[in-house]
């Protein structure tokens, strides 16, 4: 019998209450039903590693549908269920979610002539995993509460900041996992082990990544653009010809590294400032990415990342937009050039692209006015409307926008202020436009 290190102080440490409540709870349930439920996953790495981390994957030894729906009952709310997979999501009248997985017992038919290995199905369940840190199991029924199932010495990779996978094939069977890799590394600041980074070298060598899908590759970059520093992830992974290997367009250049630093810090400083307003980052790391390449270019890598049509559209527009804007705002002279210049340029662009312009522009007066772009102009509207307009006998027609839009564009310049003002200043353009609605061309 292996002893198992007992971290139910961590448990209680370093979880919220509601959590070590219902991983309890999940053990006394799967206690009466007569089986044994394990918490597994990142979820325990991150116990360990002391980082928040509220994902909790559960294996039953068991039927993990059944446990779910008798989970979910005692706790309230609903399951989604897997059939063919045997997992089930419980939704938790609370909002949290549970992921539940049954440790699959096929695993167990070996031939009979062989001597019995001892192999509980939760060990088969971890050994099918990416990496020692991630095939950790902590044990939830009553009286083994907190027990660490370590089959793979993962504690022992962790406290050496070792990522290692667990058997030779595991690239084999999911190069993805060689990106998942990667991202741990940089997250958590470990290493890729000897013999790990020899299976990855291989696995390059063999071209796996050409036979991956191009969603399954998307999906990994998403998961690399999501994480706190993407660009290290990025870079390491250009180093090990990762993303040459998923397509040689994708290489870095001093120039496109600049402006995914930027990117990232510019990224960084609008989400602190408009957590409610988030942009679709993955864009922007996307563009910086595949900056300089040509349309055709760019539509290949799009084509290989299996992006939809209309995405791919989106980014050509996106890309195409902000070209269109860095060349409007060559011009820019800090100080003469009005704000509502800088408004007209930067209204029609998605935000996204707004942010990409300011990633992208060496000008520290531009970012700093786009900056202001985005915490004031942006929102600025005038009092006047079209009613008010007609009321003055302003018929309908190309010079009711183009009044609107002088006084808008005076309200952005702070040249004209309240509602009367903004009157009066439609008034004078009224007088000033009236031979053009009189006499049209
Ligand atoms: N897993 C795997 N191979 C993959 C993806 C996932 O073996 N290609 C396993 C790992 O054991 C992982 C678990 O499935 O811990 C859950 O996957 P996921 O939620 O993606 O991983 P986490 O480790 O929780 O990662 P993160 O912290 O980024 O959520």
């Amino acid at each position: 019998q292996r002893r198992e290190r007992n971290i139910s102080s961590h448990v209680r440490n370093r979880l919220p209450e509601d959590a070590v409540g219902l991983l309890r709870e999940a053990g006394n349930l799967a206690q009466e039903l007569g089986w044994d439920a394990y918490a597994v996953g990142g979820f325990v790495r991150d116990i360990l590693l002391g980082r928040p981390n509220l994902d909790i994957d559960l294996v039953v030894e068991g039927d993990g549908i059944a446990f779910a729906s008798a989970l979910v009952e005692r706790l309230g709310g609903r399951i989604k269920a897997h059939k063919k997979f045997k997992t089930a999501v419980c939704i938790l009248d609370d909002g949290r979610r549970v992921d539940v997985a049954t440790a699959r017992l096929e695993y167990y038919q070996y031939p009979a002539a062989l001597p019995t290995v001892e192999l509980s199905s939760i060990k088969m369940d971890l050994y099918r995993r990416d990496f020692t840190m991630n095939a950790l199991a902590l044990r939830l029924n009553p009286g083994k509460f907190g027990q660490l199932v370590d089959f793979f010495g993962a504690e022992r990779d962790i406290k050496n900041k070792q990522i290692r996978v667990l058997h030779s094939l595991s690239f084999v069977e999911d190069p993805t996992r060689i990106l998942r890799a990667v991202r741990f590394e940089q997250r958590f600041g470990f290493r890729i082990g000897g013999q790990t980074m020899r299976l990855v070298k291989n696995a390059l060598q063999l071209n796996l990544f050409e036979k991956l899908s191009g969603s399954r590759i998307t999906h990994e970059l998403r998961l690399v653009m999501d994480e706190e520093n993407p660009l290290n992830v990025v870079e390491r992974m250009n180093d090990l010809g990762l993303l040459k290997a998923i397509h040689p367009l994708l290489k870095l250049t001093h120039e496109r590294v600049r402006v995914l630093q930027e990117l990232e810090k510019v990224f960084n400083w609008y989400k602190l400032l408009y957590l409610d307003d988030q942009a679709d980052c993955w864009k922007l790391y996307f563009l910086g990415l595949t900056m300089g390449t040509k349309r055709e270019e760019l539509s290949k890598v799009a084509d290989r990342l299996n992006f939809s049509r209309r995405e791919e559209r989106e980014l050509l527009a996106l890309r195409d937009q902000i070209g269109d804007a860095l060349m409007r705002l060559m011009g820019w002279q800090e100080g003469k050039t009005p704000l509502s210049r800088l408004y007209s340029i930067l209204t029609p662009i998605p935000l996204e692209g707004v942010l990409f312009l300011m990633a992208r522009s060496r000008k520290e007066s531009i970012r700093r006015n786009i900056s202001q772009y985005l915490a004031r102009l942006r929102y600025v509207s005038i009092d006047v409307s079209g009613d008010d307009l007609i009321e003055m006998g302003i018929p309908e027609g190309p010079v009711f926008t183009l009044i609107l839009d002088k006084i808008l564009a005076a309200r952005v310049d702070g040249n004209v202020g309240s509602r009367e003002e903004q009157l009066a200043m439609a008034l004078r353009l009224k007088k000033q436009f009236k031979s053009e609605w009189m006499n049209p061309v």
